[in-house]
């Protein structure tokens, strides 16, 4: 982050705000359900979640299938409606957001095949009352050089790459202040992965723009983000710089994301399955939730759920939710 954008940052309260966010989804009744006579028990995808952007910053989001990755990104978008909890963009609730754009991981699906890229870009524009004048400023923006050329094609001539690119420029459209980026390289091969990077970064840099990148590889973090979430079963279970997270990862759900690479450098290049053991279906432990993968649990860790709180010896930024973190041996 470039020193005037963390000088802005540092200053003003967060672009975006989220607080105590949870979403429950309404599960389908199983038969041994509909015997009993008894409702079934929703999926609870987010549990409680507090977050915070600043202008300008790239924050990773991190977690296994399943943690809530893509629900979190849905509420901020305004897509979907938390069951509980506040999620404001520049002090302002959902009916006011103008500002946050929406990149999801698949353009094949995004894109109409049968649209131009103009089209594409257009119907945003037309639906937010927005000049048609900004098709070509996105075009160029996203790289789709020059935007003559692109603007009337249909997304089977581009490359997988330049189709993630349309519509990263279908968001910059809009004039966004964030973009949330759902695991947006991970369907391209890694020339195409580094180009998209480096658009994001320049994105940031050149226009201020700030991004929630969403994603399961932690080398994707590593190279991308100032901030790292890391997301367990719907919850923050640890949180701080890129460095803090991934340098010196404090919670033993971060640890296990860690040694399941292939290298202990979180730079090494590569798609990495992310944790040891399987992420439990059905009910959420009580207390802390990752207990039953912990090789550190104690009967404490079933009893209530541990707090997220300045890791030890960490900055004030790094905090981790995990009642044993100040005895776990350091890492060698
Ligand atoms: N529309 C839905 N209806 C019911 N359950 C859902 C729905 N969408 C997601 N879920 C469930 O909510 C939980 C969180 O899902 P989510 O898609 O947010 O996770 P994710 O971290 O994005 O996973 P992935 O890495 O696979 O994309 C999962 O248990 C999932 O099965
Ligand atoms: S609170 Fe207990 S179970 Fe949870 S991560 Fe820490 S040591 Fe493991
Ligand atoms: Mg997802």
């Amino acid at each position: 982050m470039s020193e005037q954008l963390r000088a802005n940052t540092s200053a003003s309260a967060p672009l975006l705000r989220v607080r105590g966010v949870s979403v429950t989804y309404a599960a389908q009744r199983s038969i041994a359900d509909l015997l009993a006579r008894r409702s079934a028990s929703g999926i609870v995808a987010l549990d409680s979640v507090d977050l915070d952007v600043n202008a300008g910053e790239i924050v990773a989001v991190v977690g296994e299938s399943g943690s809530g990755k893509t629900t979190l990104a849905r509420v901020i978008a305004g897509l979907i409606a938390a069951d509980e909890g506040v999620v404001e963009v520049e002090g302002e609730g959902p009916n006011d957001w103008r500002s946050v754009g929406m990149v999801f991981q698949d353009p094949y699906e995004t894109l109409d095949p049968k649209r131009t890229l103009g089209e594409f870009i257009a119907e945003g524009l037309e639906a937010q009352g927005l000049p048609m004048d900004r098709v070509d400023t996105a075009l160029e923006a996203a790289e789709l050089l020059p935007a003559a050329a692109f603007r009337d094609r249909v997304p089977e001539e581009l490359s997988g790459g330049q189709r993630q690119r349309v519509v990263i420029a279908g968001a910059l459209a809009l004039n966004p202040k964030l973009v949330i980026a759902d695991e947006p390289v991970s369907m391209l091969d890694v020339s195409m992965r580094a180009q998209i990077l480096a658009l994001i970064e320049q994105l940031r840099r050149d226009q201020g723009i700030a991004w929630i990148f969403i994603t399961h590889d932690l080398s994707l973090a590593w190279a991308i983000s100032d901030r790292v979430v890391v997301l367990y079963l719907g919850a923050v279970v640890e949180e701080g710089t890129a460095e803090q997270v991934l340098r010196n990862p404090a919670h033993p759900y971060t640890r296990a994301l860690l040694a399941a690479l292939p290298s202990t450098d979180p730079g090494a290049a590569g798609t990495h399955s992310l944790a040891a053991g399987e992420i439990p279906q059905g009910d959420t432990p009580s207390g802390c939730r990752f207990r039953n993968r912990c090789a550190h649990a104690i009967e404490a860790c079933a009893l209530t759920r541990p707090p997220l709180e300045v890791a030890p010896g960490g900055g004030a930024e790094h905090r981790v939710a995990c009642i044993r973190a100040a005895e776990l041996p350091p890492l060698s």
